[in-house]
C-alpha cells in the first residue's frame, strides 16, 4: 500500500522535475507528484514486460470499453469506443484538433491565468489568441459572461480548462452551460482539456462539458487521460473523446506526420489506473486535499500578505504575491533567496508576473519545508 508521507529521492531518475535545478533546490513547479505510481499499475506494466515484445501499440479492446463504462458511470455519459482516440498526450491532443479544425487568422478563446501549452497553441497555428481573465472573488475564481461573449464572436473556438490549470477552478453546471450556449450562438468548436478531471475535492463532482446536450456534444473535443491523477505521465497516453463522425475524422487526419502511436506501456498503466486503483485514488486525493488544506492555513498565518484561493481541484495552488513587492518577480525571489522552485506566474499569462503556482502533491514534509524556505527568504529579505 501506498504510503504518501514516505520521500523518495527522484534525483537520477530521470525526472524532469527533479533535474531542472542543481541539488540545493526544492522543485515544487511542473504538475508531477511525487508520489509512487499505485502499484496495481507497477504490476500491470510488470506483468506486460513478462511479453518482451515492445513493437508499435494500439489500444486492446479491454481499455476502450473500461472508458466507455468509465464514462457512463461517472458523468452518465453515453459514448461508443469509436468516439474514442488514443493520443500520446493531452497537448499534442488540442494542437491536433486546432490543426484540423481551424485556419490560420481565426481567433481562439482562451481563459487566464492559464496553463502555458494552452496559452501558447494559437501561436503555433497562426491563430488569434482571445485572451478572458477569470476574476478572483470571495467565492473562488468566477468568468465573466461579457467579456466572454465578444470575445467568442470573434473566435471559432474556444480551447477549455476544466479543473483548471492554474487556479484549480471547477466550472459550475451554470458556467458550463453558459459557455455552451455562447459557443452554439457562435458556431465555435470547443476543445475541452479536461486532464485533471478526476481530482476534484470536497465531494465536487466533474461535470464534462459535452454532457450537457447532443449539440454541445457534436462540437466538443473532450481530452483526457490516467497521467495527472495516478502520476504516469511519463508513460505518454492520453485519449479524445469526440463524438461527432465528421470532426473526429479531421481530429485524427491531423496527427498525420506529426503526432505518434501510443506507448504499449501507458496503454496498460490506464488500464490498470482505471480498472484496479480506485482505492489508490481515493487515499491520494483524500492525501493531496488535505495538503491543500495545510497550505492555505499556513499561507494565510505565516504570509498574510499572500492571497490564496483554495483549489477546487487539481494539485496546484496560485498564490497572488502582488502585495509582497518582491523582486525581480516571487519566482525568482524564492528561487534565488528561499531555494525552493515554483512555477513563474508570467508562464499562464502576461499580467500574472507577480504570482507563482506551488506544486502540493508531495509528501507533507516537502510541503512543509517549502513553507519553511519561504520564510526563510523573507526574513532575510
Ligand atoms: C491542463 C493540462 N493540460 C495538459 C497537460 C499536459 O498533458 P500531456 O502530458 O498529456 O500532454 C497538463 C500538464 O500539466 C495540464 O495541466
Amino acid at each position: 500500500m501506498t504510503d504518501f508521507d514516505a520521500v523518495h529521492e527522484r534525483r537520477g531518475t530521470g525526472s524532469s522535475k527533479w533535474s531542472k535545478y542543481p541539488a540545493d533546490i526544492l522543485p515544487m513547479w511542473v504538475a508531477d507528484m511525487d508520489f509512487p505510481a499505485a502499484p496495481e499499475i507497477v504490476d500491470a506494466i510488470r506483468n506486460r514486460l513478462e511479453h518482451p515484445m515492445l513493437g508499435y501499440g494500439v489500444a486492446r479492446d479491454e481499455l476502450r470499453a473500461r472508458i466507455v463504462e468509465d464514462m457512463a458511470s461517472k458523468y452518465d455519459w453515453s459514448i461508443t469506443v469509436d468516439d474514442i482516440v488514443f493520443l500520446p498526450g493531452v497537448e499534442p491532443g488540442f494542437n491536433m484538433a486546432l490543426k484540423a479544425m481551424l485556419e490560420p487568422g481565426d481567433g481562439l478563446v482562451v481563459q487566464t491565468p492559464v496553463y502555458r501549452p494552452i496559452l501558447n497553441a494559437a501561436g503555433h497555428w497562426g491563430l488569434v489568441r482571445n485572451e478572458v481573465p477569470l476574476r478572483a472573488t470571495e467565492q473562488g475564481y468566477v468568468m465573466d459572461v461579457d467579456p466572454l461573449a465578444s470575445a467568442l464572436a470573434r473566435s471559432r473556438a474556444l480551447l477549455l480548462c476544466n479543473p483548471q490549470n492554474p487556479t484549480g477552478k471547477v466550472f459550475t453546471k451554470d458556467e458550463l452551460t453558459e459557455i455552451a450556449a455562447l459557443c452554439e450562438k457562435n458556431d465555435a468548436l470547443i476543445i475541452s482539456d479536461e486532464i485533471h478531471c478526476d481530482l476534484l475535492f470536497d465531494g465536487r463532482r466533474h461535470m464534462p462539458i459535452a454532457t450537457l446536450s447532443k449539440e454541445t456534444a457534436n462540437r466538443t473535443i473532450t481530452l483526457m487521460a490516467a497521467s495527472k491523477t495516478y502520476n504516469i505521465a511519463g508513460l505518454k497516453t492520453a485519449f479524445a473523446i469526440v463524438q461527432n463522425k465528421e470532426i473526429r475524422e479531421r481530429f485524427a487526419q491531423s496527427r498525420l506526420g506529426m503526432v505518434d502511436s501510443v506507448n504499449i506501456l501507458g496503454l496498460e498503466a490506464t488500464l490498470a489506473a482505471y480498472t484496479h486503483a480506485s482505492d489508490w485514488k481515493a487515499r491520494m486525493l483524500a492525501y493531496i486535499q488535505a495538503n491543500r488544506d495545510y497550505l492555505s492555513e499556513q499561507v494565510a498565518s505565516r504570509f498574510p500578505a499572500i492571497r490564496l484561493i483554495k483549489a477546487e481541484a487539481t494539485f496546484l495552488a496560485w498564490l497572488d504575491c502582488r502585495e509582497m513587492g518582491l523582486a525581480p518577480d516571487p519566482q525568482a525571489f524564492f528561487l534565488e533567496r528561499g531555494k525552493v522552485g515554483f512555477s513563474a506566474g508570467s508562464e499562464f499569462g502576461a499580467p500574472y508576473g507577480d504570482y507563482v503556482r506551488v506544486n502540493f502533491g508531495c509528501p507533507r514534509s516537502l510541503l512543509s519545508e517549502g513553507l519553511d524556505r519561504m520564510e526563510r527568504a523573507l526574513a532575510a529579505n
